[in-house]
């Protein structure tokens, strides 16, 4: 029993090891596009490729130029006033299907970090893309910032694909105890107490009775003996 948990637990993390738990793989070819004018209907334009070679290994290529100065203009002015910047992903697949993403970071996040950004790339069991999100590599959390136009001139990205994790573990100890709690407020809660101590308050009059009245009655236990006799 101990050793085929320890099996299946090794089993499981050799698939981790070796390439994810996805069924298939494949490749993906992800089209970048981006909105540098904030506006609700905002115009995407050519930022860069991505192409993932295997989705199994996660191996992918970034082709990105560099950005033309009108473009460090708009990222630069989109940051100072505390916009986001929006990337559109578009996926093709190996079985040539097409899906779109669209995701946002404060312009001046990314700008405040020199351009490098993280994109995560989420699979399914199938090895199918199902998220594209983008993600800075700094954490300043900033209100608006001006940082030089030399500073915003290529994006750095990293790229990262998921696949499927085997679920959240439950917690079933805190479930447990949520259970109980509900149960004792309802006035449910399980009695698991010796006989004695449930009964001890029935028992003991009981006894000091019979205690009580063998003292009060030498006779009684005279004759008992007399009969042992
Ligand atoms: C990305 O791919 C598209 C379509 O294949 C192409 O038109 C575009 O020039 C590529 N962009 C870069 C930066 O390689």
């Amino acid at each position: 029993m101990l050793m085929k948990g320890y099996c299946l637990c090794l089993l499981l993390q050799f698939g981790r090891i070796f390439g994810g738990n996805i069924e298939y793989d494949g490749w993906a070819n992800i089209n970048l596009q981006h909105a540098l004018i904030a506006s609700e209907n905002p115009v995407f334009t050519e930022r860069g490729n991505v192409t993932i070679q295997s989705l199994q290994t996660g191996l992918s290529t970034v082709y990105q130029k560099p950005l033309s100065q009108t473009d460090r203009v708009k990222l630069r002015d989109l940051a100072a006033n505390n916009e986001f910047y929006q990337l559109k992903s578009i996926v093709t697949a190996s079985d040539g299907s097409e899906s779109v993403f669209i995701s946002s970071v404060k312009a001046c996040m990314l700008a405040e970090s020199d351009l490098n950004d993280i994109l995560s790339v989420s699979l399914d069991y199938s090895g199918k893309v199902v998220t594209v999100t983008l993600a800075v590599a700094s954490t300043a959390t900033c209100e608006g910032a001006v940082v030089p136009i030399d500073k915003l001139k290529e994006f750095s990205t990293s790229v990262y694909v998921r696949h499927p994790e085997n679920g959240p573990v439950p917690d079933t100890i805190t479930y447990t105890q949520k259970l109980e709690k509900q149960a004792k407020e309802k006035g449910e809660v399980k009695d698991n107490r010796s006989f004695l101590a449930k009964y001890w308050m029935y028992i003991v009059p009981v006894v000091i009775i019979m205690v009580l009245s063998s003292a009060a009655n030498p006779d009684g236990a005279a004759t008992g003996n007399n009969a042992a006799r």
